[in-house]
């Protein structure tokens, strides 16, 4: 035989054998290849387009295979609901990936297997952040802090177009670091800087095609080869907050909770935890996924705003009216004015729904073997909730596929906002930092859209909507011109 018929052969045998290992009644989808599945059916870089493409084909539920694993996406408000609400405990598990096991041992709250451990912890941190909110200065007073601190900056900065993502990335990080290191850093620090950098780039990493190979093939795992790098930008990262760890071991007083780092010691410390997931380790990863989740995510959501405002200025102006009427001379926007900011409201919402920041939310896995649509879900099989799907669904939205913020008014102009608004997912899993991120965008905007007028500086071309994909989607990097309209 020559060594193409060896090839054949090894193939047919590799395909029979991939295909015996293989759960039988997923649900249909594009044939897979033996051992890279689907990988290279798609631009993994950027693959809503052809995810698009199949979902189109094999609407509402349809299957992918990473290499040998099946991941499951489920399309449309309907299928999501039942995945996550409906069967949401049956759904709350996370699959195991061994990318991820390597890199923070699925410690954490995010990447958690469903169980006590990820209860225990996701429950701490819950009451840590709603503390924080009820302490000495109150959550809401920290963001307007920032929010003041980044009109400074803008107005610093706005002699000519400048780009903004630097400076809301600062901003944001800034809440979370308050909250979880007690910091605030300044926003040319560089030292802040290259860890956002860093975290920036593992996370497009961890969903790209060398990440995918690590999962799949696992002789590859030892390899030379680009995923590496994640591993070493990881251990940057740590090294960044084991020095904050360290800071607060030396200056700490028993019983004063600065920040979560200090709650979480004195957890660590009870007696009734003794021998619990409360330790160290566990410690400096979940402080370090705050930031990886709690970054991107909100920085994005304010940079596409700013992005949707430029390019419907009639848009704009009906909030900044708005804003105007509502608030007069009010010195400070507060949370609770959110509710007599009707359109404004929508507004913001409308971005985050046209926007789709988490397109596909984080995977999840049915803890047992599930039924959906007739099909068997085995346990931990990554089942992906496309998000995008439920926020153009044309059976939940008045227009579904143009932004306009009439989405979410009622017939009076009041806001509404519809069940099929998943932007912070929904269920057990529902994302942890939904309060503080809705506090976060409202007052970034609002305070924004009251001192400037922000205008597309480029006369050339339109602005480009076009997202880019990652763990969020994101708009490419652009410019704004910003022009006072009010002192303060
Ligand atoms: C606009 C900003 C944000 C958006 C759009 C967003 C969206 C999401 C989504 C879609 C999920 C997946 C939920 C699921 O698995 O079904 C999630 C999970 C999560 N988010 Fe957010 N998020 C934002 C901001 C934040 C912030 C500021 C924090 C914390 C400081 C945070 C912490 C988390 C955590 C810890 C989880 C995992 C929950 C779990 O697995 O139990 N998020 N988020």
């Amino acid at each position: 035989m020559d060594i193409y018929s060896w090839l054949l052969l090894i193939s047919f045998i590799l395909f029979l054998y991939w295909k015996t290992a293989s759960p039988k009644k997923l649900p249909p989808g594009p044939r897979p290849l033996p051992f890279l599945g689907n990988l290279l059916q798609f631009d993994f870089y950027n693959p809503l387009k052809d995810l698009q493409r199949i979902a189109q084909k094999y609407d509402p539920i349809f299957t992918l295979y990473m290499g040998g694993k099946p991941m499951v996406f489920v399309q449309g408000f309907s299928l999501v609901k039942e995945v996550l609400l409906i069967n949401g405990t049956e759904f709350a598990g996370r699959p195991q990936y061994a990318i991820m096991k390597a890199i923070n041992k699925q410690k954490g709250v995010v990447t958690a297997a469903y169980g006590q451990v990820w209860k225990q912890q996701r429950r701490f941190l819950l009451m840590a952040l709603r503390n924080f909110g009820l302490g000495k200065k109150s959550m809401e007073e920290k963001i307007q802090d920032e929010a003041a601190y980044l009109l400074q900056i803008f107005e610093e900065n706005m002699s000519v177009p400048f780009d903004p993502l630097g400076f809301l990335e600062s901003a944001v990080a800034n809440i979370i670091s308050t909250i979880a290191l007690g910091k605030h850093f300044k926003y040319d620090d560089n030292t802040l800087r290259q860890v956002l950098d860093l975290i920036h780039e593992n996370t497009r990493e961890i969903t790209g095609p060398w990440a995918q190979l690590y999962n799949a093939l696992p002789f590859v795992r030892r390899l030379p080869l680009p995923h590496q790098n994640v591993f070493k930008a990881k251990e940057k990262v740590l090294a960044f907050f084991s020095k904050e760890v360290e800071e607060h071991r030396a200056t700490r007083v028993p019983g004063v909770h600065r920040d979560v780092i200090d709650a979480y010691m004195e957890e660590i410390q009870k007696p009734e935890n003794k021998g619990s997931s409360f330790e160290e380790e566990y410690m400096l990863l979940l402080v370090t996924e705050l930031f990886i989740v709690g970054l991107e995510t909100a920085a994005t959501t304010l940079i596409w705003g700013l992005l949707y405002l430029m390019a419907f200025p009639e848009i704009q102006e009906k909030c900044q009216v708005e804003i105007n009427n509502v608030l007069g001379n009010n010195t400070c926007i507060k949370y609770e004015d959110r509710e007599k900011l009707h359109y404004t409201n929508a507004v913001i919402h409308e971005i985050q729904r046209f926007a789709n920041v988490v397109p596909l939310g984080i995977p999840h896995a049915p803890i047992k073997d599930m039924q959906l649509l007739g099909y068997t879900i085995p346990k931990d099989t990554a089942i992906m909730t496309n998000l995008i799907s439920v926020h153009r669904d044309e059976s939940q939205w008045k227009y579904p596929h143009e932004f306009n913020p009439s989405n979410f008014l009622n017939e009076k102009g009041e806001f509404e906002k519809p069940e099929a608004f998943l932007a912070f997912s929904a269920g057990p899993r529902v994302c942890l930092g939904e309060n503080l991120a809705r506090m976060e965008v409202f007052l970034f905007f609002t305070n924004i859209l009251r001192r400037f007028q922000i205008l597309w500086p480029d006369e050339t071309k339109a602005p480009d909507l076009t997202p880019n994909f990652g763990i969020t989607l994101t708009p490419s990097r652009f410019k704004v011109a910003l022009k006072c309209h009010q002192q303060m």
